[in-house]
Order: structure tokens, then C-alpha cells, then sequence
């Protein structure tokens, strides 16, 4: 029985450094988020499907507050279920038992008359949510960014001490990859900003209030989530559509924001912005979309765009997007060529046209059908975000 239970714990051990490995490797594009860790790692140690493990696990993280919570986790047949939340209180003996817990082994028998006696040791709603009475655990600390301790309930037969060598790996990978995936969300809030600082500096001249970018990355993302596309595209274009226009850092402003009618090179130049911008945006994997949307957004349905004149789906689903969104910005704001335009009037050009806008011609019909849906959305997210331009 011993080699067994040595054979089990290496094997559970082995797929805890497979989790480790995988999730190292796929660091750079999997969804990074402590619940997913949580719930993949404790799926590779608790008991069922013919493995030896613990029935339930409860998982406690000390707050920035100096409370304890947690939930109870177990395996069910179609997935992992969790308990609601359960909260410690700090002057009670749990709370004072898991700061000072290290390793424990215990089993009912070691400390009490009866199985019902040993109860009295939990605190209720982790009874309640262990479905059968506890009858042995394990428990180990986990440390690193966030201390919390883990507690493994109801082992077949008694606790070992091969249970707690696989529970301690156990708390050194939730610790570690908690650690880490604060870490990655750091980085993540480092790279939004950064972006948002690319857009902010390369913001075209004729917008003068820093909201042009901010209200294009809304309607997009508005649209997007409208069409049903997948929730890590409508996020992606909600932070990748503020970089439409960074070519236009490479354009004086003396085009930008001239009143006259632009002569043959000038008008050929403003049309190189798109292509600006994808060379301004790198071949970063993350910027991929960014860079996809600055190429295109100024490409029509009907092919008469440009830089490429691509035609109908050949246009990047996102460029289709941030061009009706920015077409949309455009005309409810004041360029040296016209006035700010009501949410009314702007809902006249996108029905009928005007002298530059030809709706059916220029715009993907799927997104435009969204549009009118949604068109309430955008009039708010103007009003909320509004031109301080006079
Ligand atoms: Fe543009
Ligand atoms: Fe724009």
C-alpha cells in the first residue's frame, strides 16, 4: 500500500509540474486569471474518477484587511463546484489556527472519542459545504504575494503523510502561479497604458481633446460585443481601435489642418497615414488588430477606399468596425471643413449620405445594421465623453 500511495503522489505531483510547464509556455496568450489556476489545479489532486485525493478542498487567502476567506471546492462529474464565499473571522480560533498553520496531518482517530466529537473542530459552513462528516485533513500554508493556507478534507482511509507531500506541491503551485498572475496583470495594466500613451501622443492634430481615441475604442467595442463576436475579440478591439490614426504623426499638421481644398500630392500623402501607422505599430503579436484596423479603416465595401481599394470582406472585420465608428465621431465633431453635427444629423448622413459618405457603398452592411440598433449607445457614449471643442 505504501509504494501505492508513493506511485499516486508522484503521479499527482508530476501533473502539477505539467500545469506549471504549460501554463509558462502558454504564458504569453492564455486567459491568466487566478480563478482559472485555482480550479486547474486543484481538479489534478482531488479524489474521484479512480484517484486518491481529498473530497473536498477549502482554499483561504488572507485579505489586504487582515480577514481571512475562502471557498470549499470538489469535483463533481461534469466540473469543479465552489462554495460561496466564507469568511473567517480574525479573533476566531479558525482564523488564529490557519495563521499559524504549517504542515498538519491529523485524523479523527489520533484526537477523538468519535467521528461526530471530531466535528466540533471545523467551522460550520465548511461542515456544511463538505457534504459528509469530516473524518481527516491536511493542511499546509501557501505563501508568496498572497498568504492563505489549504485545507484538504476527507482522504480514503486516514491522511498520509504522501497526501500532505502532494498537498505541499500543491500549495507551492497555487502560490507561485498566484504570484505570477499578478504579475502578467501588471504587465497587462503596463502595456494598456502604454498603448493609450501611443495614442494619446500620435493623436491627429484635428482632434483636440484626447476623447476622439477614447470615444472610438467604446463604439467599437459596442459594436463588436453587438455582433455577437467573441468576448476576446470585443475587448482586443475596445483597446486596439484607439490606434486608427498614429500614422497621422508622420503628416504636418499644416495638411491636418488646412482650411483649403488639399492639392493632388497633399490628398495623396493623408492617404499614406494608414500605412504610417501599421510601420509605427511593429510587428508586436499583441498589436496585431491594432495595426490590422490602422491599415484598413479607411478601406470602403465597394472597394473605393484606400490604401489598397480591397473590397467587401477582403477589409479586415476590424477595419469594417472602426470605420463606421470613426466616420461616426467624425461628423458629431467640428473639422475646419464643417460644423459639429447633432446625433440627429449624423444619423441623416449614415441613412441617406451626404457629398463625401455613401452608407451602402462605403460601409459593411452587417456592421451598419448594428449601428442603427445600437445607435442610442453611441449618442451616449458621446454625451459621455464629449468634445470640449466649442
Ligand atoms: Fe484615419
Ligand atoms: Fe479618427
Amino acid at each position: 500500500m505504501p509504494s501505492e500511495l508513493c506511485d499516486m503522489s508522484l503521479r499527482q505531483t508530476q501533473e502539477l509540474l505539467r500545469l506549471t510547464d504549460s501554463t509558462l509556455q502558454n504564458i504569453c496568450c492564455r486567459r491568466f486569471t487566478s480563478e482559472e489556476l485555482y480550479e486547474e489545479a486543484l481538479s489534478r489532486v482531488l479524489g474521484g474518477k479512480g484517484r486518491r485525493g481529498p473530497g473536498s478542498i477549502l482554499l483561504v487567502f488572507k485579505n489586504g484587511d487582515g480577514k481571512y476567506s475562502g471557498r470549499v471546492f470538489h469535483l463533481l462529474a461534469d466540473g469543479m463546484a465552489e462554495s460561496e464565499e466564507i469568511t473567517f473571522d480574525p479573533a476566531s480560533a479558525y482564523a488564529t489556527d490557519m495563521s499559524s498553520a504549517d504542515i498538519v496531518i491529523s485524523n479523527w482517530c489520533d484526537d477523538c472519542e468519535s467521528v461526530g466529537e471530531y466535528q466540533d473542530n471545523f467551522h460550520p459552513a465548511v461542515k456544511a459545504y463538505v457534504a459528509s462528516p469530516i473524518k481527516n485533513f491536511v493542511c499546509n500554508r501557501i505563501s508568496g504575494d498572497r498568504p492563505g493556507v489549504i485545507i484538504a478534507f476527507n482522504y480514503p482511509g486516514e491522511a498520509t503523510h504522501y497526501d500532505a507531500e502532494v498537498l505541499r506541491s500543491l500549495a507551492v503551485v497555487i502560490g507561485s502561479l498566484v504570484t505570477l498572475s499578478n504579475e502578467v496583470r501588471e504587465t497587462e495594466r503596463a502595456f494598456i497604458y502604454t498603448i493609450e500613451a501611443l495614442a494619446r501622443a500620435c493623436e491627429a492634430a484635428e482632434e483636440e481633446t484626447g476623447k476622439h481615441v477614447v470615444r472610438v475604442n467604446r463604439y467599437a467595442g459596442a459594436l463588436a460585443a453587438n455582433m455577437g463576436l467573441p468576448p476576446a475579440f470585443v475587448e482586443a478591439i475596445s483597446y486596439s481601435a484607439q490606434m486608427h490614426d498614429v500614422g497621422k504623426i508622420k503628416i504636418p499638421n499644416s495638411i491636418l489642418l488646412k482650411e483649403d481644398i488639399l492639392d493632388a500630392a497633399e490628398t495623396e500623402l493623408i492617404k499614406m497615414h494608414p500605412v504610417y501607422g501599421q510601420q509605427i505599430l511593429g510587428d508586436s503579436p499583441r498589436l496585431t488588430l491594432a495595426r490590422e484596423i490602422a491599415i484598413s479603416h479607411h478601406e470602403s465595401w465597394d472597394g473605393s477606399g484606400y490604401p489598397y481599394g480591397l473590397k467587401g470582406e477582403r477589409i479586415p472585420l476590424a477595419g469594417r468596425i472602426v470605420k463606421i465608428a470613426d466616420v461616426y465621431d467624425a461628423l458629431r465633431s467640428k473639422r475646419s471643413y464643417k460644423p459639429a453635427f447633432s446625433h440627429f444629423e449624423t444619423i441623416e448622413v449614415f441613412r441617406r449620405g451626404d457629398e463625401r459618405i455613401s452608407p451602402l457603398l462605403h460601409f459593411d452592411p452587417e456592421v451598419l445594421k448594428t449601428f442603427f440598433k445600437i445607435d442610442h449607445i453611441f449618442e451616449k457614449i458621446y454625451d459621455s465623453l464629449g468634445s470640449s471643442t466649442p
